[in-house]
């Protein structure tokens, strides 16, 4: 690439249609579905989309456009590369036509690598991580969203989890052809679920603002507003998780963070996704608490290698004032923002908190098996990595 710019070179244009708001669903269904076949696979988690009657409405939607229905269910939170199997060998048997997934991240994700293995006789792991080939022809697929907070529904990369390897990753699939985000169809997630979400998606501006270039660039000021928007709305619904308001705002700070338009001219971070992706593989943990224990630990121990940017994160995106302060204790004041906010709304500090058994011969595990990162700004050796996990107990 030609020269250091603040703006990195990129081509861009986007897949996913987005139906926003009341009757989203409805909207998508009645004017995306008839471009496809006659039998679409639904697909869904655990059974909360049955108690909070999602499923019988969308499945009256189908049955009324016509469409004969194949059911997929228990896909599970982190979703598993065995489910995928399962889910892929479902939808040849009965060739399916389009597959709708209804869930959050979870069945996204796995819905996204059911629609590639569905296409191929290969095996997508294989494929992927060991002939670096990447799946072409899919299964259509769309979203009916029912949580939040990873924007799975914007981009074709699915976090799945390879139960037998040990091993948490993203694995890359199709792109839902639309997305339905509404509010209704959300109503029903527990709080605490509201809450990890949303800050997954401040993660994930994160992730994407400290990757490089760290300098001052249009990118980077739109996620400054992303993150200060989701601060506000979190702090909303960490106190009343049914505020329609907030909720909608939230609903499209996830859309954003994760349809690329944070990430142009960037080379992302993601390093503590890495390590929470690989903690997640040994524990199973929610994902957002997992990076809400991750963040200031991994922050305090990188923060020296770019202490501008952490510097202008304090004061950007936590107010902080940095009259009278060196560059590096805004810096430090700016992480200690945002380890107070996140017990503030509720989140865990700590492996403790968290609910996990954190033994070292567990995060030697994690350490060593994490993957590092070129956007961070620090090279992380794996004892770097197992001081921050011992940090988090
Ligand atoms: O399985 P059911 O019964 O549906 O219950 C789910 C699940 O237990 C429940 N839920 C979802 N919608 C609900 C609801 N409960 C009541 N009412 C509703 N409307 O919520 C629980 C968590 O669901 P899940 O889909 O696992 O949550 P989330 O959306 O946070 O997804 C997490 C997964 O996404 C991956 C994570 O690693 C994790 O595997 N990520 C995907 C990303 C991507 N594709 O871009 C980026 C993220 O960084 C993340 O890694
Ligand atoms: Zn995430």
């Amino acid at each position: 690439m030609k020269g250091d710019f603040t703006m990195n070179d990129f081509t861009y244009s986007y897949p996913v249609k987005v139906y926003f708001g009341t009757d989203a669903a409805k909207k998508a269904v009645s004017q995306e579905l008839g471009k496809y076949g006659k039998t679409v696979m639904v697909a869904y988690g655990g059974g909360s989309v049955k108690k909070s009657g999602v499923y019988d409405a969308v499945v009256s939607m189908l049955k009324e456009a016509g469409k004969e229905i194949v059911d997929f269910s228990g896909i599970m939170p982190n979703p598993t590369y065995a489910k995928v199997q399962e889910g892929a060998a479902l939808a040849k048997e009965k060739q399916v036509d389009f597959i709708l997934a209804v869930g959050g991240g979870s069945v996204i994700d796995c819905c996204k690598i059911i629609s590639a293995q569905a296409k191929t006789e290969k095996d997508i792991w294989e494929m992927e991580f060991t002939d670096h080939v990447f799946p072409t022809e899919f299964v259509p697929m769309g979203a009916i969203v029912t949580a939040t907070g990873t924007g799975a529904e914007m981009n074709n990369g699915a976090v799945i989890t390879h139960e037998e390897k040990k091993i948490k990753t993203g694995v890359w699939g199709a792109f839902a052809s639309f997305a339905a985000l509404d509010y209704d169809y959300m109503k029903s997630l527990p709080a605490k679920q509201v809450v990890s979400g949303a800050f997954d998606t401040l993660s994930h501006c994160m992730e994407t603002y400290f990757g490089s270039p760290r300098t001052a660039n249009v990118s980077d000021e739109i996620n400054e507003a992303i993150m200060r928007n989701t601060i506000r709305n979190l702090r909303v619904v960490a106190k009343d998780f049914l505020d329609e308001n907030a909720r909608r705002e939230l609903m499209w700070d996830s859309a954003m963070a994760e349809n690329g338009i944070l990430k142009l001219g960037k080379v992302t971070d993601f390093q503590a996704h890495m390590i929470e992706h690989q903690l997640g593989a040994y524990t199973d943990c929610n994902h957002g608490c997992g990076l809400a224990v991750i963040h200031p630990v991994l922050y305090r121990h990188i923060y020296k290698d770019a202490v501008s940017r952490f510097a202008h994160f304090a004061e950007a995106v936590w107010g902080v004032s940095a009259e009278g302060k060196t560059q590096e204790e805004t810096a430090l004041a700016g992480i200690q923002a945002l380890a107070d906010f996140i017990r503030e709304i509720g989140l865990p500090t700590n492996f403790k908190e968290l609910g996990i058994e954190a033994d070292e011969n567990m995060l030697h595990a994690v350490a060593e098996s994490t993957v590092t990162t070129p956007g961070c700004c620090k090279k992380l050796t794996v004892n770097e990595i197992f001081e921050i996990l011992t940090e988090c107990r």
